[in-house]
């Protein structure tokens, strides 16, 4: 007799006329877990069963067979009505999810793009509202997008959702309506609001924020080019009319390759200077993007006190090449309050200012630079079209390996490469030999410099949890300058990256971990 339940069944205890059971039939044999299948598995309501009928499992039979008798039936012998369903992946890895996003691994790709995509729009929509209570929603809606970033598995079912931290019922009804219909409804209607589109586009000009934009909106003003044209605009501000200016170049996304021959001409530069300057692009480039708005650059020197009047030297020589175009240099605001994490109240954690020597600015950067995409066994053309049609989305990942620039880490720069050669010259916007870049230059003091080196590689998300952390669980305030033990009232310093996880009792992250 065949030990497999199916065949059990047809060859010895077959339906009667009716699909009941006659009373002679006294057990079921099966390999089901649970009854609940065996009655849908005869397609049976469990009614139509003799009340003697017992449902066993193979094993019964398997000791029947061997005593060559039928042997009582036991508790280890019948299969339960319905199974405990197992966890899920998702449950069982999500319960231990930690609380703050610095304590976990967040991928610059992930498997939950469908639901974070939706709450990256509502958390901006939050943002260009500008006030404190849409702050604290724009907020919610991130810590919400930064635990679906580092789930194991792309979530089915809202049930997976119910243990997660972060997660309100605002963000649940979402998830549903994306797990329902493929999509969310209130993400679709604000991304298609004329107020929410435009507000995109403005604070899309460099040196423009909500306010400003906001304003333009109730002026009437839609597009970049009712900006350009409109006489009334207070763009008599430098800096928006630059930002106008060069907007095309502005948001094409600023390409790795960029960054490394960016990072190469002002490592030449530096090098006839002093070649004991350092410098490393951190930011979204550090975290492994291929592609950003900006470049980043921290620029220090082992020896303290020497890495200023850097910048102004560094500027100086940019300038008579001819390769910048607009730039504010902003002093050291630098004392020991700072260090000491003082702030105004309640800011401390909203803002990621700092008090370093930098320069914000647009630089020229030569056309050439871009193709540099073949060098990293990507199809050029392909990626370029793809960069370009995904201008307000820079999070465009690749698999590349972040530490395919040498200038990662900061030890590593003793290389010397040829400087690209300035070839720019202005000659109109199609025709011209560069495109304007966004550069942020920041200058540190060696000793502040793995603080910084943190802060600067971010994400901002990522260095908001870590000053929340510090600040909550160990009573310490850290900034881009330094760790501040409140408790014992003294700096802590780091001579590594590590160095600064381990002095907040935190597991090492990588960069390209920290992407939340
Ligand atoms: N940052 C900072 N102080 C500022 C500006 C930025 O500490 N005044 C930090 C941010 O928190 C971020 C990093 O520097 O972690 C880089 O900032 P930004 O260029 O704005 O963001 P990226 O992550 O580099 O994004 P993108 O790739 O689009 O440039
Ligand atoms: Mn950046
Ligand atoms: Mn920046």
């Amino acid at each position: 007799m065949p030990l497999e339940t199916h065949d059990f069944r047809a060859t010895e205890f077959c339906n009667m006329p009716g699909d009941d059971y006659c009373d002679k039939v006294t057990h079921v044999v099966s390999a089901c877990d649970s009854r609940d299948q065996v009655l849908q598995f005869l397609n049976v309501e469990v009614e139509s069963l003799s009340k003697n009928v017992i449902i066993v499992t193979t094993e019964w039979l398997s000791e029947c067979l061997k005593s060559g008798k039928i042997v009582p039936v036991e508790k280890q012998h019948y299969i339960p009505w319905t199974v405990i369903p197992a966890k899920t992946t998702v449950n069982e890895r999500t319960e231990n999810i930690p609380i703050y996003e610095c304590q976990r691994e967040t991928p610059l790709q992930h498997h939950n793009e469908h639901i974070t995509h939706a709450l990256e729009i509502l958390a901006k929509e939050a943002d260009f509202r500008n006030d404190d209570i849409n702050y604290s929603r724009a907020l919610a809606f991130r810590r919400a997008a930064c635990v679906f970033k580092c789930l194991p598995s792309r979530v089915e079912g809202v049930q997976e959702i119910q243990s997660l931290h972060n997660i309100g019922s605002h963000v649940k009804r979402i998830v549903e309506d994306i797990l329902d219909n493929g999509y969310s409804s209130e993400a679709e209607k604000t991304e298609n609001n004329d107020w929410f589109k435009t507000m995109m586009t403005f604070t899309g000009v460099f040196g423009v924020g909500p306010a400003i934009a906001d304003k333009w909106y109730r002026l009437g003003l839609r597009t970049i080019e009712d900006l350009k044209i409109e006489q009334t605009l207070p763009n008599k501000d430098e800096r928006i009319s630059t930002g106008l200016t060069f907007h095309d170049d502005l948001t094409l996304p600023v390409l790795r390759s960029e960054a490394e021959a960016l990072a190469d001409l002002i490592r030449c530069e530096l090098d006839t200077i002093d070649p004991q300057y350092q410098l490393v692009v951190t930011g979204g480039f550090r975290r492994g993007k291929d592609c950003g708005h900006d470049v980043d650059i921290l620029l220090t020197h082992p020896v303290e006190g020497k890495e200023k009047g850097i910048l102004e030297d560094l500027l100086h020589r940019l300038d008579r090449q001819g390769r910048l175009i607009y730039g504010k240099r902003e002093q050291s605001t630098w004392n020991d309050g700072v260090l000491q994490g003082e702030n105004i109240k309640g800011q401390y954690l909203k803002s990621t200012l700092d008090h370093f020597e930098k320069w914000i600015g647009i630089m020229k950067l030569d056309k050439k630079c871009r193709q540099c995409c073949l060098n990293y066994g990507l199809n050029s053309n392909e990626k370029q079209q793809e960069l370009l049609h995904s201008s307000l989305d820079m999070k465009k990942v690749s698999h590349l390996r972040p530490d395919t620039m040498s200038h990662m880490d900061p030890k590593n720069n003793s290389t010397k490469r040829k400087c690209p050669s300035s070839s720019s010259e202005d000659r109109g916007t199609n025709d011209r030999t560069w495109y304007a870049r966004r550069v942020d230059l920041i200058v540190t003091p060696t000793s502040q410099f793995y603080y910084a080196l943190v802060g600067w590689t971010g994400s901002k998300h990522f260095n908001r949890s870590l000053r929340l952390y510090a600040q909550k669980e160990l009573h310490m305030k850290l900034t881009s300058h330094a760790l501040y033990d409140t408790t014992k009232k003294h700096l802590i310093p780091a001579n590594s990256e590590q160095e600064v996880f381990k002095n907040l009792h935190l597991r090492y992250l990588e960069p390209v971990e920290r992407n939340c």
